[in-house]
């Protein structure tokens, strides 16, 4: 009996002591909200031409990038206590950027996908959109249905999930990847491209602003993955996300991230 309770207390205190040991490994692995506070900067990695999320206006005649996902990282920055360092590259190279260390976090209208939450951590998402396709308006009559598009030749950003919603959606089409969101826009004006898959806030400010330009509007896309927008962080890095879901939940029940989106539209029209 005695050493029956003698065992079980010393199994006892050798669990206990096992979990204390994973605790402390475990907080001393994540150092990713650490890291960055130490550092005294958030190194936020995006594409700017992807109003109204991300672009670049002139402001009081100096070239600087504005949009909603800018207004979000500002706050995070603020939440950490940090200063907030935008660094510009292509669609591309985002992510890649987040997985080298180059920065801290990506926001830039990214979609959580199945394939990238296998390398990365996701916040929580901060907007929904669909995918839409947009055409030159002279054609508008030509495309009413996804099968319209059989032989065309469609553009889309590479490296976004557009990629693969075009080759498996708009069947038979010829699928162009191209590096520029105002290369796409270029060569659909031109006529050297017939469509473009963007999400539909994006598509829409072209429309906008170019007057040759509009939405397939019988045309319907499914999303293949979840249409929502979130930050892309390495793996593991849980004291961040924290601090970046507790920004994200205040903003979106206070409504400001829809603010944001309005203005940074209405802003990115007017240019
Ligand atoms: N939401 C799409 C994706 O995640 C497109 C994002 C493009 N963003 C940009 N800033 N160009 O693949």
């Amino acid at each position: 009996m005695k050493w029956k309770q003698l065992l079980v207390g010393v199994m006892m205190i050798l669990s206990a002591t096992a979990l204390v040991a994973c605790g402390s490994s475990s907080t001393k692995k994540d150092n990713s909200l650490k890291k960055i506070q130490d550092k005294g900067t958030l190194t936020v990695a995006l594409n700017p031409e992807f109003a109204p999320f991300e672009f670049k206006t002139l402001v009081n005649g100096k070239d600087t990038i504005v949009g909603a996902d800018v207004e979000l990282a500002k706050e995070i920055g603020k939440e950490l206590g940090v200063k907030v360092k935008f660094s510009s590259m292509s669609f591309d190279n985002v992510l890649a950027s987040v997985q080298s260390g180059k920065s801290d976090i990506a926001i830039s209208g990214i979609s959580v996908t199945k394939e990238r939450q296998k390398v990365y951590d996701f916040s929580d998402d901060y907007y929904e959109s669909v995918n839409v396709v947009l055409i030159r308006k002279s054609e508008a009559d030509k495309y009413t249905s996804t099968s319209s598009f059989k032989n065309k030749q469609i553009a889309v950003q590479k490296g976004t999930i557009q990629e693969t919603i075009a080759k498996n959606q708009l069947k038979g089409s010829k699928v162009l990847t191209l590096t520029q969101n105002g290369e796409m826009i270029n060569e659909l004006k031109s006529g050297k491209v017939d469509a473009v898959v963007l999400e539909e806030p994006i598509a829409k400010g072209y429309a906008e602003k170019n007057s040759d330009l509009t939405i397939a509007k019988k045309v319907t896309l499914k999303s293949s993955d979840a249409d929502a927008y979130a930050i892309a962080m390495t793996k593991g890095s849980t004291s961040l996300k924290k601090k970046i879901n507790k920004v994200i939940k205040k903003l979106k029940d206070s409504g400001k991230i829809d603010e944001y989106v309005q203005r940074a539209y209405e802003q990115s029209i007017k240019d």
